[in-house]
């Protein structure tokens, strides 16, 4: 038998170009309920210099072959060997084109891994990043196998009246027996992970889009029915992502239309097929009545993120998947600067490292460790990680902070114009900005090799007489489960030497390591700075804009840090100095709880923080920020090891309770003043009062220590960002209250009919830390409305309680694991990513205390010694073990 994807690591110094080329792809898809017939005519040829005997070896998977020719003839037995995931075909024509004929039927409505063609809500639709292609036709299924694409689709007209593909529109018309056809031609060579195909009874809202070079862009977003009215936000958000596009990168939109699709079942966000975008539905509908402000700021972002992709991606894509970070880096890092430009830049990169920092160091230290740039996988679809999008948009900001904007730009420009039409790896991406700036990038990029958060220690040293102020800056990377190399790394260090009057002191450089303006540019393992000219001693602020993705260690006095939160001009450190501040009390009060002593508090963090709520000049959206304090798990990650989730629990609650004791007159003045009058609009600054009165909300009701506040505010709300804050705070802070239940309850009559709602009320429960946890999720597990088929719905319950219930899941007696663990089993059987993704909430095991170290280890064994888990899920669950 022939056989393929066994698991088998694939390496990287093992890539070749294929033996034979792909020119042209014509597909031709006949959809009927229950089975759809593929046809597909690939346009071929030998590479030159390969043997003319090498065979056609071509990957499938669980494909059923009905007919294969060549040329038009029918292709004799002997000739191939077919099985679900290979095709290998002998005795092709030594030189010259070919056209391979091969059909294949699927069965869409049995497809519920949700990779190639699927039902979702009778809406046949796609998916075929990475490798989905392989389950609709044998294939190349690889990004380096670029062809134009010709597609028609057939069905039932009155049924199916939309059927979409990428590129623009040829020809459409009627069949027999009340069918319809429609031919899509994509002219832009293309590798098979961007092909997409949509067919349903969807509705429609239009737009258009003027180009900069003053063509005309036919717009559309598609839904479900009855639904179009709520995608406007999105196509606002896909106008402004155009136009931003132009004007930052000069990158024009190519086609004369572009569709998104809004999906209900989807494994991720959203996928960037070339001119139709399809999305997890959460990413494009949106309702005043039951959208969040978060949900907004996600449509924008991922609206613009796919949107960007037209370009980095698509026009210039990656040559194998080791390069995934080039499209995804490179993407989540104009989304950054996009959102930066259209809301507020300090607050998005607060926004940005509160989630690297969530996501990505603990994956980085931690047994799933991987380089930006990998070398080795078993199964890709476990490589879409905080590493690749998250870490890898942090690496692309460095040499933005290390070049300067101009000079990224002109860096940006060679690339898209040298590799427009490839499929290209990060070294050419690297060399782009090396030779349009004459620079010299070798050091920076270990970056995308070594794994691992490197740690920068800072020590200052301020000489009065001299007005001389010595730093000493050291990095160190340890080694970790990727086994990757150590060696020192460019690290751009922004700073500012903050005078006691607000103002950034003009610093000299007298010697040691290079500085560039307002960046250190750390080369070596250790190095020093002398600045000298200095007329008192200056409040050293450090890695501005966190300006590399470090460990940063710093004994800076707390007076320091005080100084810093209320007169640093870099609005990211002034929110970095209370962050710290809160970390550690927080870390002393997880510590004082476990032993069971009583917490001491100082007050002096607690007026810092009502001193920033209040403070007129900050935008309130900075100030929520300020006051949104770290989380258990940030917690957890600070403690570092040997950790108890119930004491950073305990802890972290009685530090709120006494904030909120502190600071309750004023907080309750300031809620009362931002209290919004008027009709709901989603915009950034009304958001930000809205953050900032819900973050308060949250003290209040600690203070107060009863769920009436909350209970009234829930009654109140007039938006859904408001209702439910108030919802989270009745749930997270009073879960046995009866305003708990009966707001819940409410919530949930009110919502039941829509699914992004309920996914939110599963969500809400899911994640409450308390005694209860568990089996208020097991019973939602059985919940009517419960469907471990929608990967939202599994992610709003098992993957919220998993990855967000620091309490419930790290239960001492291991129920916690166990319940997951099994939920996870079922779901393998379904969808083997979505499985394999909950399963990353166990990563951290080793980090518990010992009893809850040996309960997590016993539930990943049980699950390692089950037959028949899915290649994702065993990847996880060893390399977890390893
Ligand atoms: N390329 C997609 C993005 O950046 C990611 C993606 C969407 C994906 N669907 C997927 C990756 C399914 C793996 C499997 O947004
Ligand atoms: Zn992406």
């Amino acid at each position: 038998m022939l056989r393929t994807d066994q698991g088998q690591p694939i390496r990287i110094e093992d890539y070749r170009p294929t033996d034979f080329s792909v020119q042209d792809v014509g597909l031709t898809f006949r959809l009927f309920d229950g089975a759809t017939d593929v046809e597909a005519i690939v346009l071929m040829e030998r590479r030159e210099g390969v043997a003319a005997d090498a065979p056609l070896d071509l990957v499938g998977d669980e494909l059923s072959l009905e007919s294969v020719t060549i040329d038009g003839e029918p292709l004799a037995p002997d000739r191939y060997d077919a099985s679900p995931d290979r095709l290998v075909i002998r005795g092709l024509p030594a030189s010259g084109t070919f056209r391979l004929g091969l059909t294949t039927r699927l069965r869409p409505e049995a497809n519920t891994k949700l990779m190639g063609l699927y039902r979702s809500n009778g809406i046949w639709c796609t998916q075929c990043e990475a490798e989905g292609f392989r389950r609709i036709t044998y294939f190349y299924d690889r990004p380096d196998v670029l062809a134009t694409y010709r597609v028609r689709i057939e069905a039932d007209k009155a049924t199916v009246p939309v059927l979409l593909s990428n590129g623009n529109p040829a020809e459409h018309g009627l069949l027999e027996g009340g069918r319809h056809f429609a031919v899509w031609h994509d002219p832009f060579p293309k590798p098979s992970y961007l092909f997409a195909l949509v067919a349903g009874d969807l509705d429609r809202l239009d737009d258009h889009f003027t180009t900069m070079s003053g063509r005309k862009v036919d717009l559309a977003i598609y839904t479900e029915k009855g639904r179009a009215h709520e995608s406007l936000y999105a196509m606002d958000a896909l106008k402004r992502s155009m136009v931003w596009d132009e004007r930052r990168f000069g990158c024009e939109y190519d086609l004369d239309i572009f569709n998104i699709v809004a999906i209900s079942d989807f494994n991720m966000g959203a996928m960037e097929n070339k001119g139709l975008n399809v999305f997890n539905h959460k990413y494009v509908l949106l309702d005043p009545d039951t959208a969040s402000d978060a949900d907004y700021a996600g449509v924008e972002t991922v609206i613009a993120h796919e949107y960007f992709h037209n370009w980095t991606g698509n026009r210039i894509t990656c040559r194998d998947w080791f390069q995934l970070c080039l499209k995804e880096g490179l993407t989540v890092y104009r989304d950054q600067e996009f959102t930066a430009d259209e809301r507020s830049a300090p607050v998005k990169r607060i926004a940005s490292v509160r989630g690297l920092k969530a996501h990505q160091f603990p994956e980085d230290q931690g047994p799933l460790q991987h380089p930006v740039r990998p070398s080795r996988y078993r199964e890709i679809s476990n490589f879409y990680t905080s590493t690749i999008y998250d870490k890898g948009a942090e690496l692309v900001r460095m040499i933005d902070t290390i070049l300067g904007r101009e000079r990224f730009r002109t860096g940006m420009d060679l690339y898209l114009d040298r590799h427009d039409g490839d499929a290209a790896t990060i070294e050419d991406f690297i060399r782009c900005f090396e030779e349009a700036n004459d620079a010299d990038l070798s050091q920076f990029a270990l970056w995308y090799h070594q794994a691992g958060t490197p740690t920068l220690t800072v020590e200052e040293d301020f000489d009065q007489a001299a007005g001389r102020l010595t730093l000493k800056l050291a990095q160190s990377l340890k080694p970790g489960a990727a086994g990757t190399g150590t060696k020192p790394m460019h690290i751009p260090v922004r700073f500012g030497l903050v005078g006691s009057n607000g103002q950034d002191m003009e610093a000299r450089p007298a010697a040691g390591a290079e500085v560039d303006g307002d960046v250190i540019h750390l080369r070596d393992a250790e190095e020093t700075v002398i600045f000298e000219g200095l007329a008192e001693r200056p409040y050293l602020s450090i890695l501005r804009d966190f300006s590399a993705p470090v460990d940063l260690k710093f004994q800076q006095r707390d007076a320091d840090r005080l100084a810093l939160a209320r007169l640093d001009t870099n609005a990211f450190n002034r929110w970095r100095a209370l962050s710290d501040l809160a970390g550690e009390a927080l870390e002393r009060a997880a510590r004082t709880a476990r032993d069971g002593d009583e917490a001491a508090f100082d007050p002096a963090l607690a007026d810092a923080l009502v001193a920033t709520a209040t403070d007129e000049a900050l935008e309130p959206a900075l100030r929520a920020q300020a006051l949104a304090l770290p989380s258990e798990s940030d917690i957890a990650r600070l403690l570092g090891d040997n950790v108890d989730p119930d004491a950073i629990h305990r802890g972290r609650r009685d530090v709120v309770r006494r904030i909120g004791l502190r600071g309750a007159e004023r907080f309750r003045s300031l809620r009362h003043d931002l209290a919004g009058s008027g009709p709901f609009s989603p915009d950034a600054s009304n958001a930000g009062r809205r953050a900032l009165s819900n973050v308060l909300l949250d003290y209040v009701a600690a203070a107060e220590g009863t769920p009436a506040t909350a209970a009234a505010s829930y009654a109140g709300a007039g938006n859904m960002t408001d209702r439910l804050a108030a919802l989270s705070v009745l749930a997270h802070r009073f879960p046995d209250a009866p305003d708990t239940e009966a707001a819940l309850d409410d919530f949930y009559k009110r919502f039941e009919d829509n699914a992004l709602v309920v996914d939110k009320w599963f969500q809400l429960q899911a994640t409450a830390p308390h005694a209860g946890a568990l089996d208020r999720v097991r019973q939602l597990a059985r919940h009517p409305k419960f469907n471990l088929a929608n990967p939202n719905r599994a992610r709003s319950l098992i993957g919220a309680f998993a990855a967000g219930n620091q309490v419930g899941f790290n239960r001492t007696d291991g129920a916690g694991y166990a319940w997951v663990a099994e939920m996870i089993q079922s779901l393998d059987q379904l969808n083997p990513q979505i499985a394999a993704r909950i399963a990353t909430a166990f990563r951290s095991w080793r980090c518990f205390e010992p009893q809850r170290r040996e309960t997590a280890r016993a539930s990943l064994v049980q699950l390692s010694e089950k037959e028949g888990l899915s290649v994702d899920l065993r990847d996880i669950v060893d390399r977890s073990l390893s």
